[in-house]
């Protein structure tokens, strides 16, 4: 069996970028018969920005709902909420003796977010790829579906369980990928010229998989351009490139070749080219928010789904957290 670790933090409905950079994945390999998928919601993650309590529960569930709408099936993968699997705590807490402080402060995401949130530069932000590592490590996983802006965290999680083989001189954890299916990792462009499609982009940034048809057309008409080709053939700007690269995911390749043949003549016209974009991201994402908006009444069974899916993800955390303290000598009487 192919072990398959991935996950996503709760905050509310998934954007497009998560979708087709990450969860399409999931969907994908889970299809696999040699597959056994992990799929989870990191809820702890969440709280290295003081998440508000009285919001979280709905942020769970309306992400528990994304992953069902986008085709995972509760019955051939496990799907879990991360805090309900202690297992976890335990093997960040081990972990966290094999991660260096210097290693950590240099992360590409932790820069990040230092200048995000100057005022909250929390341990629990320092060690988050520890905390991830240990996600994927407590089930020994060996693929790890998720976007480019992930590669380095596993990089990490790789050294962690190298160095735990080393340490203890044992072949115990895999060296986990990031996986995409047969491609490169991919990023999911903003409407806003950005590079990545991101929830904490604001709302001209991201189209999130229940936004409704006039939201969609909205944001795509407000979308950022320039004022237009000079030179034939020339190379388009961010603002385009990223216009061009949406239409790859939910348009026909007829419909992109006839735009990107107008860009190269100088004869594009942003405003259609938006329309269009506009009409089929709406029906490229109808049938996700039909599916969400049905899930979201069903408290009742997301509620199954994630109890059931825990006692299988602490059945699996259990066995690799007793082997591991074993190795480490926590093996007393
Ligand atoms: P966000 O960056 O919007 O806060 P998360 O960090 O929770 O989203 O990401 C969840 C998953 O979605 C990760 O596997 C991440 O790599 C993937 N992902 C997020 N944004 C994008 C994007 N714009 N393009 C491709 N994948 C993305
Ligand atoms: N760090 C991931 C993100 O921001 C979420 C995540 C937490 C994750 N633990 C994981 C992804 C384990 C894959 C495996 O998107």
């Amino acid at each position: 069996m192919k072990i398959v670790v991935s996950g996503t933090r709760p905050t509310g409905i998934l954007h497009l970028g998560n979708y087709y950079g990450a969860v399409r994945n999931y969907v994908r390999l889970s299809k696999d018969s040699d597959v056994r998928g992990y799929f989870f919601i990191a809820d702890y993650h969440s709280f290295t920005t003081h998440i508000n309590p009285t919001e979280l529960p709905m942020l769970v569930r309306q992400t528990i709902c994304t992953y069902l709408a986008s085709g995972l099936d509760p019955e051939k993968v496990i799907i879990y909420v991360q805090s309900d699997v202690p297992q976890i705590a335990e093997l960040y807490l081990l972990l966290n003796m094999l991660a260096y402080k210097g290693e950590l402060e240099k992360v590409a995401t932790f820069k990040e977010k230092i200048k995000l949130h100057n005022e909250n530069i929390n341990a629990g932000l320092l060690t988050y790829p520890v905390l991830m590592a240990a996600d994927i490590l407590i089930h020994r996983a060996y693929m790890v579906p998720v976007g480019k802006d992930q590669e380095q965290h596993l990089e990490m999680t790789r050294d962690y369980a190298k160095r735990f083989n080393n340490r203890y001189d044992v072949d115990f954890f895999p060296e986990p990928i990031a996986y995409n299916f047969g491609e490169e990792l991919v990023k999911v462009p903003g409407l806003d010229g950005s590079t990545k499609m991101s929830k904490t982009g604001g709302e001209t940034n991201a189209i999130f998989l229940n936004e409704e048809p006039d939201m969609i057309r909205k944001k795509i008409m407000r979308a950022k351009t320039d004022s237009g080709p000079t030179e034939m053939n020339s190379k388009p700007s961010q603002e385009i490139q990223n216009l061009f690269e949406l239409m790859q995911i939910v348009s026909a390749e007829d419909v992109v070749s006839h735009y990107k043949n107008a860009w190269d003549t100088c004869t594009i016209r942003y405003g259609d080219m938006k329309k269009q974009l506009a009409e089929d991201m709406v029906n490229y994402l109808s049938p996700f928010r039909e599916k969400i908006n049905a899930l979201m009444q069903d408290t009742d069974y997301l509620g199954k789904i994630v109890r059931r899916g825990g006692e299988q993800a602490r059945e699996s955390a259990e066995k690799t957290v007793s082997e591991v303290r074993k190795i480490m000598g926590i093996n007393y009487f």
